[in-house]
């Protein structure tokens, strides 16, 4: 932890306030130094009281990202955030954490951006990514699954994602599969799950992830609105973005445990109980083919299983899946 995280991570675990003697012995630096900081987070907009009395206080911090903020808030995790970075502006993060990967970087690295000017979703489509409006960021992993197997990761993020929104907001998002968190029948959370992998082995898995937060409803272009939704609009408050990210890393760090620990089916049960998508009829769009049926489970490596109209068990590992009226 670098000593601004330590420094906000002290002051948040102390909300009465802390002596800057008391964080100086903490930090192993002078009172000073401990003064020199706190005026140059006072620049990042966070809000610093000092007092003789109280010591230093935090009064309010800002809806920006910061990752000595982020990782103060996150503390320890097993490997999911071990490591974060915060771009004001990028293509897609999901670029920036592929070229991570290629370096050689340790899994677990997030990266989030404030904006991406080339965000996209699944299916080759554009998505939207308005400047610190949202969550838009990725997860390098390097798990010891077969290729096959990753889609149990696309899962595991959708449970993840869902008991972060709980947590922090109290919504109920349902899943629909694979990669898509909905509230009231509308998208609120997207996830691009790519790879590189060889024949029998994976390399690495990005994990991209974007969470529409606090958009009011008029800022969704026309041809979402209808579609799309954001935790805000849904809430009816604005939303703390930094906490929503760090409940999600500690959520995803937990889930992508139980998969390494081969407790996939654990990950499944729940997935299932929150699911939109199971029990219910589709239609499943896999490149010019379309498939029509009840969707019945998903099978050990997270495919959905679609009961054709003709009978047919069919193993579905990607594609646009619709829910029947
Ligand atoms: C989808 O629903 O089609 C998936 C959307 C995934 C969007 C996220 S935002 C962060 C990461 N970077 C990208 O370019 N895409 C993903």
């Amino acid at each position: 932890m670098t000593t601004d995280a330590k420094i906000l991570s002290a002051l948040r675990a102390q909300p009465d306030g802390v002596s800057g003697a008391q964080l100086a012995e903490q930090l192993g630096i002078s009172r000073a130094a401990v003064w020199a900081r706190m005026d140059e987070l006072r620049k990042l907009d966070y809000d610093i009281e000092a007092s003789p009395h109280f010591g230093y206080r935090l009064v309010s911090a800002p809806d920006a990202l910061h990752a000595d903020d982020l990782l103060a808030r996150l503390g320890k995790t097993k490997v999911v955030g071990r490591d974060i970075q915060v771009f004001e502006e990028t293509t897609s993060t999901n670029d920036v954490i592929e070229k991570l990967a290629r370096d050689g970087v340790k899994e677990g690295v997030v990266v989030f951006a404030e904006a991406q000017t080339k965000g996209r979703g699944r299916l080759g489509r554009k998505w939207m990514s308005p400047t610190h409006q949202g969550l838009w960021f990725s997860v390098l992993l390097r798990p010891e699954l077969t290729p096959q197997e990753t889609t149990q990761l696309t899962v595991a993020s959708a449970t993840a994602l869902r008991r972060a929104i709980k947590n922090v907001t109290g919504l109920s998002a349902e899943i629909k599969w694979p990669n898509d968190l909905l509230i009231r029948g509308k998208k609120v959370v997207g996830i691009l799950t790519e790879m590189s992998a060889e024949v029998d082995r994976v390399r690495h898995v990005i994990l991209g992830i974007g969470v529409d937060v606090n958009q009011d409803a008029g800022e969704f272009p026309a041809e979402l609105r209808k579609i799309a939704t954001s935790l805000k609009v849904e809430s009816g408050e604005e939303i703390s973005r930094a906490e929503l990210a760090t409940e999600i890393l500690r959520e995803l760090d937990f889930d992508y445990a139980r998969i390494c620990g081969g407790k996939f089916s654990a990950v499944a049960d729940e997935w299932e109980a929150g699911c939109a998508t199971i029990g219910n009829n589709v239609s499943v769009q896999m490149g010019t083919r379309l498939i029509r049926g009840c969707a019945e489970a998903l099978d050990d490596d997270g495919a959905l299983l679609v009961r054709t109209e003709h009978g047919h068990l069919e193993r579905v590992i990607g594609g646009d899946v619709t829910l029947e009226k």
